[in-house]
């Protein structure tokens, strides 16, 4: 017999299974026309457990259950079962699967459908779980589209409105991105996509992601805040929009060609506008008010009359509150109901396919999808992190159940390496930046240079991840490193290099052309001490802003609540003074020139890069700096270590060796 299947997430689903549910559905329907009914389900047993309201992925599942031949057991409202008198989820779920043959289930914590499949020797299917994932709904958006277009591949789909909150979104965007849609999304205001949803699309679907300014799209009255383009595209990119930006005037003036052409393409190109209401059940204190109208866009008649729309299908998981007027119900592009009616035959597939009922489901993993987030990781490697998800079930019921985490991918930017774990039940990310090794109880900060240590430190289960020193210490961990390294730099030199810096500029250029921008941190401290030495010896105050690169780093996709810096002064045919702590890659150089570009404050004369060390053989851009205080060399297990006064208590450069960690 082979091992049962569950949907938890519509990434379970490889693109052929998607294709043979729709083929399944559509036989499905012919029933429902025809006879009404089969009994292809007789003698099986469907167990809806909906610790959450719902009118349609209940009924539809109920109803299906029931065209099929099979029997359903229920309770109206859980707090009727013994979950009122305190059994866990676990307990329930281990306790229904010995009446049913599979379970439906609703809840309201992120996680908890993966909780009951690991419990149930049944199929599991999730019918949502808290904000995580809703894949039968994508399962009839995806089916109804299909029937609409005849076919996903190459269709533009804009998902708009909650897009934090709403789990049919998550899965829609997972699933359209499978089978070969364009993405565009339209947030209300600071509702946007998950950063970890948009790390996992430009993850599995290779697409990296680039932002511009809401102004550069003024012609689409700011509704349009983010593009998420598959390959399939001849353009790739993602650009990002607050709603609520899109009235800022100075940044109004200008609207590139190239970027009207293509998003003129687009919105023209629009095949199905996917609209949700705002999650209330799920915001947070933190969370902004939302304002309708204002904040949260309406799909109304006067929305239909607008000639961009004129061939674009209006989509919406249901319910609906203020977000999508009845009155347009009647219109041929409103295909909500169709969904809704398409629920029933997507869901009768559904449950003949995980029953094994036409043929056996294929094993979990074979169709190549799985597989990451089913290895399995030392619980010693990840003993120490924990999901910091508060709604996460694992935050509910965690003496219950065991963390599980799924196999790290690594991030690496300048001075920001971490090797990134994700909640095997919520998805949620962890950044995990020390590594340790149990055998010696040493830690270390994670650097690309220890790449192959780690594994070797995995594969002899030495590993231990954390996510800060603070956690290793308390773990009784040490640095791996009682030396400090050899010295490149003191106190003293760094502070006459900063000076010569600043005697360089003021010899070489016109200080009234002269504006500084820090790259944040370091950069933005190292620019200040320029400013005051400017000040003191020439008595001019010259312009000083920080930059944050964070949103344009090429190892990142867009998406994400990061505040932008704004610089708050125009650089139009200045002479711009970019300052940072060191170059290496040239990276995020590179980074805070488009940075800088894409705050459109004018075309400075040129732009010149300071910095206190040149890693000079660490280069992956043709960018090199017009000074630095020195340049060095890096071997293979060296790394640099740069500390400032302003964030570190002290001046100074050192190369530490990476030898000696195992
Ligand atoms: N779309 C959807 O999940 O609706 P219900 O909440 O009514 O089930």
């Amino acid at each position: 017999m082979s091992a049962k299947r569950d949907l938890i997430s519509i990434e379970d689903f490889s693109k052929e299974e998607i294709e043979e549910i729709f083929s399944i559905a559509d036989e499905m329907d012919e029933i429902i026309k025809n006879k009404g009914r089969s009994d292809l389900c007789y003698g099986k047993i469907m167990a809806t457990l909906f610790f959450e309201p719902s009118t349609r992925t209940r009924f539809s599942f109920e109803t299906a259950m029931q065209r099929l031949g099979g029997g359903i057991i229920s309770a109206p409202d859980m707090s009727v079962t013994s979950t009122k008198k305190g059994e866990t989820l676990p307990d329930t779920i281990k306790t229904v699967s010995q009446y049913a043959d599979i379970i439906v289930i609703r809840h309201p914590r992120d996680g908890a459908a993966k909780v009951a499949a690991d419990c149930a020797e049944i199929p599991v299917i999730n019918a949502g779980d808290g904000k995580h994932e809703h894949p039968t709904q994508t399962l009839l958006d995806l089916y109804t589209l299909k029937k609409e277009r005849g076919s996903i591949k190459g269709l533009t789909v804009a998902l708009c409105g909650d897009l934090k909150y709403a789990r049919s979104i998550h899965s829609l965007a997972y699933g359209l991105a499978r089978l070969g849609a364009d993405i565009v999304c339209i947030p209300a205001k600071g509702h946007q996509i998950p950063y970890y949803v948009s790390q996992k699309l430009a993850r599995k679907h290779g697409t990296k992601l680039r932002r511009t300014f809401a102004s550069d799209f003024k012609l689409l009255e700011g509704r349009i805040d983010a593009i998420y383009m598959t390959p399939s595209r001849e353009f790739s990119e993602q650009l990002d929009l607050p709603i609520a930006s899109a009235d800022d005037s100075s940044l109004t003036q200008y609207i590139s060609e190239y970027f009207t052409r293509k998003m003129t393409e687009l919105v023209h190109g629009f095949d199905a506008f996917y609209i949700t209401r705002i999650q209330r059940e799920r915001l947070v204190k933190s969370d902004k008010q939302i304002k309708p109208k204002e904040d949260y866009p309406i799909v109304d008649d006067a929305f239909l009359k607008d000639k961009k729309f004129e061939n674009t299908l209006i989509m919406h998981p249901l319910p609906r509150v203020d977000e999508l007027s009845p009155k347009i119900d009647g219109d041929s592009r409103a295909i909500y109901f169709k969904q809704v009616r398409y629920g029933v035959p997507v869901r009768m597939a559904l449950l003949t396919y995980l029953l094994g009922l036409r043929k056996a489901p294929k094993p979990q993993g074979t169709s190549g999808q799985k597989i990451p987030s089913r290895k399995m990781l030392s619980s010693r490697e990840v003993g120490y992190i924990s999901c910091n998800n508060a709604n996460c079930i694992l935050n509910d019921e965690n003496e219950f159940l065991t963390p599980e985490f799924k196999y790290p991918h690594r991030e690496k930017n300048k001075g920001f390496h971490a090797l990134i774990y994700s909640c095997a039940y919520c998805d949620t990310e962890i950044h995990a930046r020390y590594v340790g090794n149990f055998g010696t109880k040493k830690y270390t900060k994670v650097h690309p240079s220890f790449e192959k240590k780690i594994s070797d430190w995995r594969n002899r289960d030495h590993l231990v991840v954390f996510v800060s020193e603070g956690e290793a210490e308390n773990a009784g961990f040490n640095p791996y490193r009682a030396g400090k390294g050899r010295l490149v730099l003191n106190e003293r030199q760094i502070q006459a290099g900063i000076v010569a810096i600043a005697y360089q500029i003021e010899h070489t250029e016109d200080l009234r052309d002269v504006v500084f921008i820090g790259i944040e941190k370091e950069g933005t401290a190292i620019a200040e001490r320029l400013r005051l030495l400017v000040k003191a010896r020439k008595n001019m105050q010259m312009p000083v802003a920080k930059l944050d690169v964070y949103s344009y780093r090429d190892d990142r996709s867009f998406i994400d609540e990061h505040q932008e810096t704004k610089i708050p002064f125009s650089v139009d045919n200045k002479i711009v003074v970019l300052v940072d702590d060191l170059i290496a890659t040239g990276r995020t150089a590179r980074a805070a020139l488009d940075a800088m570009i894409d705050q459109r404050i004018g075309r400075p004369r040129g732009v010149k890069l300071f910095v206190i060390i040149d890693v000079a053989n660490a280069r992956e851009f043709p960018i090199h700096p017009n000074s630095s205080i020195k340049k060095i060399q890096l071997g293979k297990n060296q790394i640099v270590k740069l500390g400032l006064k302003e964030m570190d208590g002290a001046d100074e450069v050192r190369i530490l060796s990476t030898r000696g960690t195992s």
